[in-house]
């Protein structure tokens, strides 16, 4: 008989689109993805290193992996932990990315603290920024490349803290940003997002859905936008967008992932 066939590398299926109903289905697809990514890191590499986002959307999912339904699946020992980006702001600030998701997540699994690498957004921020690029340097052996990305999106087509006209270019893995209202950020650049294994965009809310068609509707055309620079070079992009963020795209796109 013969042997069962390998499944396709994720390389040959760069592209996913996941549509479901609401934030709390889009919560449970989310923590399924970390739950399944860690999985394969694990078995392959004994290590899982996931990029954190901020903002909203993921909040629900943080605080779905600490139920043990999906916390006893991940061994949170081996799993490291950074940030896609972070506000120029200290850690105990409403504001941190590195706080919210303290709260809701990294606070109460088994993750050893050493395991956390927060950006310095307390730190002036291109010595954060330089800081942050040597350790993940360091950590990955001279070649940034994440088990697992986080991302999220704005409206205004943003993602991490890559904004629309002032995308950090060049050889950076971690870059200083300017946001919309001036202030100052920290993010991982598109050269680190794009050398990742997975890319997870998460997005949730009407107030997305005409920047999502313009990204990935049937007549998308490249206009620039932050979030359309994501495209790993070695690796998967998946959206993970509830109906309401999907409303605007042809049905093709929208089918709903069970
Ligand atoms: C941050 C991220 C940002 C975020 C998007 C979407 O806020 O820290 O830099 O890129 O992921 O703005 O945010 P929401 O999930 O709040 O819509």
């Amino acid at each position: 008989m013969s042997p069962m066939p390998a499944p396709p590398p994720f390389s040959q299926d760069p592209l996913r689109i996941e549509v479901c109903k609401d934030a709390e289905d889009l919560a449970r697809h989310a923590a399924g993805l970390f739950v399944s990514r860690a999985g394969l890191a694990l078995g392959a590499r004994r290590q899982f290193a996931v990029a954190l986002s901020g903002g909203e959307t993921p909040r629900r999912m943080y605080a779905l992996l600490t139920q043990d339904h999906y916390a006893y699946q991940i061994v949170w020992p081996a799993v490291q932990v950074y940030f896609s980006d972070e506000r120029c702001v200290p850690p105990d600030d409403p504001r941190s990315n590195y706080r919210m998701a303290w709260e809701t997540m990294l606070s109460r699994v088994g993750l050893p603290e050493q395991n956390i690498q927060r950006m310095r957004g307390e730190d002036d921020p291109v010595l954060a920024a330089d800081a942050y690029e040597r350790e993940l340097l360091e950590a990955f052996a001279g070649a940034p490349r994440f088990d697992l990305v986080l991302l999220g999106m704005g409206a205004d087509g943003h993602t991490a803290s890559i904004f629309p006209g002032g995308q950090p270019a060049g050889e950076r893995w971690v870059a200083v940003a300017t946001d919309p209202t001036g202030a100052r950020r920290l993010t991982l650049t598109l050269k680190t997002i794009n050398a990742a294994r997975t890319v997870a965009v998460l997005v949730a809310g009407r107030e997305k859905a005409d920047t999502l068609k313009r990204v990935l509707g049937a007549d998308a055309r490249e206009v620039g936008l932050p979030i359309q620079a994501v495209r790993p070079t070695d690796g998967q992009v998946i959206w993970i967008i509830d109906e309401a963020a999907a409303s605007q795209l042809d049905p093709p796109a929208a089918s709903h992932a069970d």
